[in-house]
Formats: C-alpha cells, structure tokens, sequence
C-alpha cells in the first residue's frame, strides 16, 4: 500500500490488514503498551473543509505512533492562494515523510499523489471518505463478529460516504442496498467500479428510490446529512426533498431486530435521524468515532512505516 485514495484502491487483504492492525494497536493501547512505529517521521494534514474526528485522530495518532502531526489549514498555506498542485506535492515531499488531505476536488488527491513522492491518505473528498468507511467496516466486525454476508442499508444522498460504502462493502463481500431521493442517485462509475468488486466478492448491490425496500433485512443502518460541506446553498431544497428518507424509529423497526446503527458524524437529530435512533441502544456511533484513531494509525503505519 503505497497511498490510501480510494478503497476501490486495495486488496480485501489489505484491508484484513488493516482491521488485523488496527486491533492489536487499540488493545495494546487500552492496556498501555505503546508503538511508536513512525517515531520522528512527519504528517503534514490540509484542510480545505472543517473537521472534528479527522483532524483529531489524525493529529493524536501521530503522537501515539511517535510522530509529529502538522496542521496546515487551506486558509494559511499558499495553495489556497492558487499555487498549483504539482508545486505544492513537489515541494512538501521534501520536507515530510506524508500527507492527509481534506478537500473537495477528488482529482486534486490523485494528483498530489502522482505528482509527490511521498504517501497521501484522503481524508475525505467530495467523491469518497475512505478512512471513515474502514473505521465503520472495522467497527461493524467487532459488533457482528465478521462481515461476510451481512447487509448494509444506506439510506439518504448518494454521496461520499455512500461512494466509500459502496467501495467497502463490495470488497469485503457485504450486501448494501442504497436508498436515495432521484436525483441524488450515487455517482454512476463509482456504482461501476463496485459491481466489478461485487463479482469477486459475492456482494449484492442494489439501488433504489424506496428507503423501506432498502431497509428490509438490514444488519446494518447507515446514513449521512442531507447537507454535505459545500452544499451549504441548497440546504432548504434539500431538506424538502430528503424528508421522506428520514432514519426514525419507525422506519428502523423494519430492518433486523438486532441491526446496530452507523452514522459518520456530525448528525443533524430532527433532519437524517432521529434522537431515538442515534441515541437509542442499537446505535454505535461512539465506537465507530472512537474507531477512526485505531484504524487510521493502522493506515499511517502501513503506507509511512518502514
Ligand atoms: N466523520 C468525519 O469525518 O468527521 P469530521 O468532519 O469531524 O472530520
Ligand atoms: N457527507 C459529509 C460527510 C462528513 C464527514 C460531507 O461531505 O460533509
């Protein structure tokens, strides 16, 4: 594993690999052993968007591994004044050892990519959000034992979770049913490149505009705000449109009796879900927040460790 783009990028067994390491750093860590596997190498993280969990975990990951995090908001560094992203990979590949990226352009993480010499890790773009779907994959085996045949129901916007959703489940052989409002339909090469991995793996795919066909028989419940960063415009047109896609408790009694509940985070209670559903007893979205420091050290050892 070069680089960490898109989990359409990996292996199933890197991702195995992953979720293997990633267990042992958060037991070794709860009974305080440390692992300072990137001691003195250097993280720099852009940030074009906001960011609890990415910019937290990212930041004390690298201290626990021994690392130097660096914070570099869009806002300071000139790249956010047009310098061009070639100069920009050229430049920081000599001074550090990576780099995570939030940003809305997915091309512009491809790019830093090719055009640097040094690891990059999306740390969410507008097309994908692959370290939190590997955080929720690693979060659905520890509830459920494994992830081989169960299924996902997304139901809301077809966007950058859906995509990295649709990504993981293909790999690992999970189903996922998607439900969204028409015209907010999933991203149709990202659809392609999971059914190819949905051949491999067995997984099922499917695509509707209906959130109860979606739900039915769902291990797990997934959704996302209706109001993604950088849509800030069409917030009231959204929230009309989406309201039929609400994850509330009546809609939620139609999956599994023991289906757990996923949500990236931030929720927006009242709008994509409701308070009985994320703050009710099937919900684990505490967990799979806590889940991205142990699986993104993972990440940072396998793409920067020696
Ligand atoms: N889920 C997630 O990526 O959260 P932040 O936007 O707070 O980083
Ligand atoms: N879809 C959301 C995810 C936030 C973690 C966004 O892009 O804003």
């Amino acid at each position: 594993m070069k680089h960490l783009i898109s989990i359409h990028d990996l292996t199933k067994e890197e991702i195995y690999e992953i979720f293997d390491l990633s267990k042992k750093l958060k037991k070794d860590l709860k009974e305080g052993r440390e692992h300072k596997l990137l001691k003195g190498k250097t993280l720099g993280m852009i940030f074009t968007k906001s960011s609890t969990r990415t910019r937290v975990s990212f930041e004390v990951g690298m201290y626990q591994l021994g690392g130097y995090p660096l914070f570099l908001s869009a806002n300071d560094i000139q790249l956010g004044r047009g310098e061009s992203i070639y100069d920009t990979a050229q430049v920081l590949s000599r001074y550090l050892d990576g780099i995570m990226i939030r940003t809305y352009d997915h091309q512009d993480v491809v790019d830093l990519a090719r055009y640097g010499s040094i690891p990059v890790i999306n740390g969410l773009t507008d097309l994908m959000h692959p370290c939190q779907v590997l955080a929720d994959l690693f979060t659905i085996m520890e509830k459920k034992g494994e992830l081989e045949g169960l299924k996902l129901a997304y139901i809301g916007d077809g966007n950058n979770m859906a995509h990295s959703l649709l990504h993981g489940c293909a790999k690992v052989g999970m189903d996922i049913s998607v439900a969204t409002p028409p015209n907010y339909e999933c991203d149709s090469a990202i659809v392609e490149e999971a059914k190819e991995d949905a051949k491999l793996s067995g997984s099922k795919i499917v695509l509707t505009y209906d959130p109860v066909e979606a739900i039915q028989n769902a291990d797990v419940v997934y959704t996302d705000t209706w109001v993604s960063m950088g849509q800030e415009a069409e917030r009231s047109e959204r929230l009309a449109v989406f309201k039929p896609y609400q994850v509330n408790k009546e809609l939620f009694s139609l999956a599994k009796k023991d289906a757990i509940f996923l949500h990236c985070l931030p929720a927006y209670r009242g709008y994509e879900v409701t308070e009985d559903v994320i703050d009710g007893p099937n919900s684990v979205v505490f967990d799979e927040a806590e889940n991205r420091l142990h699986v993104q050290k993972a990440i940072m050892v396998m793409v920067m460790g020696d």
